[in-house]
């Protein structure tokens, strides 16, 4: 018996995957699928999948053609498999002529004529949302870069009010942006608006844009008025649309992963949460951050926040935040949040440095995320007996924007709000942010 094997996403089942299988299935007599795991897709940069790894095997297996569907969930699996199945093709469709020439050692390795015209990638662009910007600080810049790895959104224009002139044509030179002077001609280019100008603007920008029918993603800090930021929540539900909140590390697959394990009991009861990010900014962005944020708490101190509510949640009782202020600029803030049975540390700064790391204290270890934590792709559960110690190992692609872009898009697709960060948890940070913008329990030195 002639046994064939060849792997693919298969997501949005179309007539190029029908066509690749049915070949397949005719180079011999039976026939095995590969069918990739999200896991897998996310670490190899594929992160716009639509379907769920259920449906792609339901659609794998209603095709007809598949003796055997297994599911491919780590690089170097293919040549495991061969061995293990006793192959004797592997195939995959021509896009891949030359890439698996290696597997020659293993068995016939044999390249599909690929149908043209069509892809799962096509059909994601179909119904691409068009994004525009507004503003055009360095963020923009790396936000626009990471688009570009994300299926399904366009960013297409930049709003100039409020805008720098240089920096606007600059950005929309880089990324082949109109720009727009008028807000009613932006409005009707662009299904989505990307809000990334001062801290102090957001509420009135964001509403703007929920007013006229658009989604919004708000990068970091999303906003210091907790009753406001209700209001607009309350505003998109309304309007049925989404207002997302662009906090990267809340969509980063490492982080999550770590989070998730924290609550498995896996360190016992979480104690403690420490979190620092610091960032001694270039001179000619330093004035910027000061003047957008208002200084270290503002411009960073979401980071901890997130650390801190994703793993002990969002009914803290009590905050204390010690500042370091020149010229009414908090240049080093360290602050603490009580909860029942634990409590929070964060440590932010724009003027000075240290470690930046997160650690989690449990009754049974610890989890320990090396600097920089805002960026995880690596972190360790340590224990008494080091011989229980276990290193958690992903990947984290480019700047960590196209997470949240994925799943923004992935939003607005499912008329849902995220559950990687949600609204409650973005109310929570948005609380905390106001204590501190009000002086409540801050003290300085
Ligand atoms: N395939 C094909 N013809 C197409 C599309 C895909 O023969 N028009 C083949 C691929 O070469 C591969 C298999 O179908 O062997 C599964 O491909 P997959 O990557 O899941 O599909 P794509 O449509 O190429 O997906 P994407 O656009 O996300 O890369």
């Amino acid at each position: 018996m002639k046994k064939v094997i060849t792997y693919g996403t298969y997501d949005l089942f179309h007539q190029g995957h029908y066509n690749l299988l049915k070949h397949a299935k005719e180079l011999g007599d039976y026939l095995i699928v590969g069918v990739t795991s999200e896991a897998f897709d996310q670490a190899r940069g594929k992160l716009n999948v639509r379907d769920s790894l259920v449906k792609r095997i339901e659609n794998v297996r209603k095709s007809g053609f598949a003796d055997e569907i297994i599911v491919e969930e780590y690089m170097g699996q293919k040549i495991d498999d061969i061995k293990r199945y006793g192959i004797d093709i592997f195939t995959v469709g021509s896009d891949w002529v030359g890439h698996f020439d290696y597997l020659n050692e293993f068995c016939k390795v044999h390249y599909l004529e690929r149908t043209k015209g069509i892809s799962s990638t096509d059909i994601r662009n179909r119904e691409t949302i068009r994004l525009g910007v507004w503003g055009a600080g360095s963020v923009a810049h790396r936000f626009c870069l990471e688009a570009k790895f994300v299926s399904g959104l366009e960013v297409t224009g930049i709003y100039r009010e409020g805008v720098d002139e240089a920096a606007a044509n600059e950005l929309a030179e880089q990324n082949q942006l109109l720009i727009y002077e008028d807000w009613q001609e932006f409005m009707e280019e662009v299904d989505a608006v990307y809000i990334c100008n001062p801290l102090q603007e957001h509420a009135r920008c964001i509403r703007m844009a929920l007013e006229a029918a658009k989604h919004v993603i708000c990068e970091t800090p999303f906003m210091s008025d907790a009753k406001e930021a209700e209001a607009l929540f309350e505003l998109a539900g309304q309007k049925k649309l989404i207002l997302f909140h662009g906090l990267k590390t809340a969509y980063c697959p490492a982080f999550l992963r770590m989070v998730s394990l924290s609550k498995t009991g896996l360190i016992g009861n979480v104690l403690t949460v420490d979190a620092s990010f610091t960032k001694i900014f270039a001179n000619a962005s330093s004035g910027q951050v000061r003047s957008n944020s208002g200084g270290s708490m503002n411009a960073l101190g979401e980071y901890p926040l997130l650390a801190a509510i994703k793993l002990l949640g969002t009914d803290f009782r009590e905050s204390k935040f010690f500042s370091r202020k020149t010229e009414d600029v908090d240049g080093y803030t360290w602050f603490y949040l009580g909860y029942e049975h634990s409590m929070a540390k964060g440590t932010v700064a724009i003027d000075a440095k240290k470690e930046g790391c997160l650690t989690i204290a449990g009754t049974k270890g610890y989890l320990y995320v090396p600097s920089p934590w805002w960026k995880t792709e690596y972190f360790e559960a340590r224990f008494e007996n080091f011989n229980k110690n276990m290193k958690y190992f992903y990947k984290f692609q480019g700047e960590g924007f196209r997470y949240e872009i994925a799943e923004f898009v992935r939003c607005i697709l499912k008329g849902q709000g995220s559950l990687m960060l949600t609204k409650e948890e973005s109310l929570a940070m948005a609380r905390v942010l106001e204590m501190y913008r009000d002086s409540v329990g801050v003290e300085t030195f």
